[in-house]
């Protein structure tokens, strides 16, 4: 066991980086800059049962230190997944990987999770009850506690895998939704997604985006995130990935003293595509400068008085 390896859900990490699912493509776009075997693993595109063309353009604005994304869950649809983009990512990934999946309503999650289950490849499924972007499902199911039970339930049944579910930071109670979806049997949970937000063009009057509203990511909102991570951490006990706004090894140590047993890396691949690695490599130095022997060992740590 390494200095920075941790235990997801059983399944042991090299060290806690997982770059977000929608950061990061099929995996394979990035090994042509590093190879990626250095992650601890990654969350691969959200995947729906449908092939998706994602919403309009313009699905992308800029905000201060942040972005707004509407991209709609482009995806190729679970059957091209499995057949085109795992085989490509198999040639250049050789840890399990983390299957993010989609749906529209519970039988789709389950269909798709079904589907993602039978491959060898896929260590975790992380199931996403928190898009913003889509109508009629998404973040509807991830805002209600007794939908996302729901969800994870359905989920539960069709698979032998480690079932991560990743929350919306859209709710007043976001403990309450984790703790439905323990009850319901997840083995781990991710958080946060992104928050609901708009930008208006001052010349055009008009909302920026084309599907109007999107999620906000990047470092604006990593004080949120780090909050509703030490509120879940405390009000459950199987893992949590930590995300939202993470960009640097200080970041990473934040999360993981709130409580993250993993850390999500998302808007910050986007700016700069080798951040994880070099993350990585930075771990080692910044655990010195704070005097960590072990990542494993500072989970949960941070406490008042
Ligand atoms: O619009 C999107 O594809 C984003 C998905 C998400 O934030 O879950």
């Amino acid at each position: 066991m390494g200095r920075l390896s941790v235990n997801l859900c059983g399944i042991e990490l090299d060290n806690p980086l997982i770059p977000a699912s929608g950061s990061f493509g099929y995996g394979y776009e990035f090994a042509e800059l590093y190879d990626i075997n250095m992650l601890g693993t990654f969350s691969f595109k959200g995947t729906t049962k449908e092939p998706r063309f994602g919403n309009p353009t313009p699905r992308i604005a800029e905000a201060p230190s942040g972005m707004l994304n509407s991209v709609g869950l482009q995806n190729p649809g679970v059957e091209k997944v499995i057949a085109e983009e795992l085989p490509k990512l198999r040639n250049c990934f050789h840890k399990p990987v983390m299957a993010n999946i989609s749906g529209f309503s519970v039988e789709d999650y389950a269909y798709t999770a079904g589907l993602l289950d039978r491959e060898e490849q896929v260590g975790w499924l992380e199931v996403n009850v928190s898009c913003p972007n889509v109508h009629g499902g998404g973040m509807a199911f991830g805002t209600d506690p007794a939908a996302a039970a729901r969800v994870t339930e359905a989920v539960k049944k069709v698979t032998t895998k480690p079932l991560i579910i990743k929350l919306s930071p859209n709710v007043t109670d976001i403990a309450a939704i984790a703790r439905a979806c323990e009850e319901a049997g997840a083995d781990g949970l991710s958080l946060i997604n992104t928050l609901l937000s708009m930008r208006i063009d001052l010349k055009t009057r008009k909302p920026i985006l084309a599907n109007t509203m999107g999620g906000l990511s990047g470092p604006a909102v990593f004080p949120v995130a780090l909050r509703m991570v030490y509120q879940v951490s405390q009000a459950v006990k199987i893992p949590v990935i930590g995300m939202g706004g993470v960009s640097t090894a200080e970041d990473v140590i934040e999360m993981m003293l709130a409580g993250a047993t993993a850390v999500g890396i998302g808007a910050a691949n986007l700016t700069d595509p080798y951040i994880c690695r070099d993350i990585i490599h930075e771990l080692p130095e910044t655990m010195e400068r704070y005097g960590i022997e072990n990542l494993r060992d500072i989970i949960g740590g941070a406490k008042n008085g």
